[in-house]
């Protein structure tokens, strides 16, 4: 594999705050970036949900570069990320269905991917020999100024190493990825701190094959507007399918994941991680008294409940339960600290599996070590 000295750009934040794509897109640092992707090099870059390593999606040899960096299994396809619709033209077969037309036009740009049949554009490096690609359109203004001064579609995984938590901080990438690529483009901590929710919608039916930043309650909330009944014509089954057996514990640890990256374990600290999962488990661990070689992440709430007893304890907080935005924006940046604390092990609290609660808990079981 090519070595490179790593270079880290800090892009101006004012810019990025403004969402002011044309003034990213002028940056010469930018368009270096987007020289090196239509090159067929690598370049790390922010999206709104994690830090993406790209490459350009349609060159065979660059995509199989992500793989090398990441230590990525071949058979774990990328997602391809466009900055708009008549990109999305090139890179999937056929008309839009209006399940997706309706998805998009809510979503997109921003953390939803979608399962479409590929073109042959897009090589099956890409897809992992898949038929089908994942797509999306991100919104951080960054990402798509890269994307459109590429001018051409972007894979794009997250930039950790494989089986690391994602990165949120250019730093992040910096520790994992260093001297594997070129260049890191740094916006600043990713906003949604968990990956993208992705979803397939072929055949007129919502499977969602992995939670992510648009939460079930979103996506049902869409489904319940009034304008919807008169353009699909099976809003009932639609909504039925998004509804049940939703639950991500089990539909992370089937035998056939219908996504074929949720089968392997992931975001996962080196420090072992035990999930808390209801108060009485919790209320035996502190009533047993955690030696200082051991952690426990607590929520707010909890923390303050129990305060009184936890004085000896090497206590961790990670935010409130009543705000899972908050816990899922500084989540993985929590999971990589733990490692450097030199605990034996870490206990980490359950928070309710509601909006992108979901998405934080089926990441936490796959970081968590059971026995
Ligand atoms: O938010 C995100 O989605 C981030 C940022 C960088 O956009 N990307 C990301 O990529 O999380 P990655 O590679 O870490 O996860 C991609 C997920 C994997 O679970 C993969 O198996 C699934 O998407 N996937 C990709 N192509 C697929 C396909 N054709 N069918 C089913 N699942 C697919
Ligand atoms: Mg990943």
């Amino acid at each position: 594999m090519e070595k490179f000295k790593t270079e880290l750009y800090k892009v101006d934040y004012k810019l990025i705050q403004e969402n002011n794509i044309d003034e990213l897109k002028k940056i010469s640092t930018v368009k270096k970036a987007a020289g090196l992707i239509k090159q067929g090099q690598l370049v790390a870059f922010p999206t709104e949900t994690v830090y993406g390593l790209g490459a350009d999606a349609t060159n065979e040899a660059a995509v199989k570069k992500i793989y090398q960096a990441k230590g990525r299994p071949q058979d774990n396809p990328l997602i391809v990320h466009i900055a708009s619709f008549e990109q999305l033209k090139g890179v999937v077969q056929g008309e839009l269905s209006s399940l997706v037309k309706i998805m998009a036009d809510k979503f997109w740009p921003g953390p939803l991917t979608v399962i479409f049949s590929k073109t042959g554009m897009i090589p099956y490096r890409t897809t992992a020999g898949l038929d089908s690609v994942a797509v999306r359109m991100p919104s951080h203004p960054l990402s798509r100024a890269l994307i459109e001064v590429a001018g051409v579609p972007i894979a794009a995984p997250s930039a950790n190493k494989s089986g690391a938590p994602s990165p949120t901080l250019a730093s992040h990438v910096m520790n994992d990825l260093a001297g594997k690529i070129p260049l890191i483009l740094d916006g600043g901590p990713a906003r949604v701190g968990v990956e993208s929710t992705v979803v397939d919608l072929r055949g007129d039916k919502i499977k969602i094959l992995r939670p992510g930043g648009v939460s079930r309650e979103d996506i049902i909330e869409l489904l319940n507007s009034d304008k919807l009944s008169n353009r699909l014509s099976d809003l009932k089954n639609i909504k039925m399918s998004i509804k049940k057996g939703g639950k991500s514990k089990p539909a992370i640890d089937t035998d056939r994941p219908i996504s074929p990256g949720m089968k392997y374990r992931h975001y996962s600290p080196e420090t072992p991680l035990f999930i808390i999962e209801n108060e009485q488990d919790l209320k035996d661990i502190i009533a047993s008294g955690l030696d200082l070689d051991k952690g426990i992440v607590l929520s707010d709430e909890t923390y303050e409940k129990y305060k009184p007893q936890l004085d000896d304890m090497y206590v961790i907080k990670m935010g409130s339960r009543k705000r899972p935005e908050t816990v899922a924006a500084k989540l993985f940046e929590l999971l990589r600290n733990l490692d450097t604390l030199s605990l034996k092990s870490v206990y980490i609290e359950a928070i309710p599996e509601r909006g992108i609660g979901e998405a934080v808990m089926n990441r936490l079981y796959k970081a968590s070590s059971r026995e």
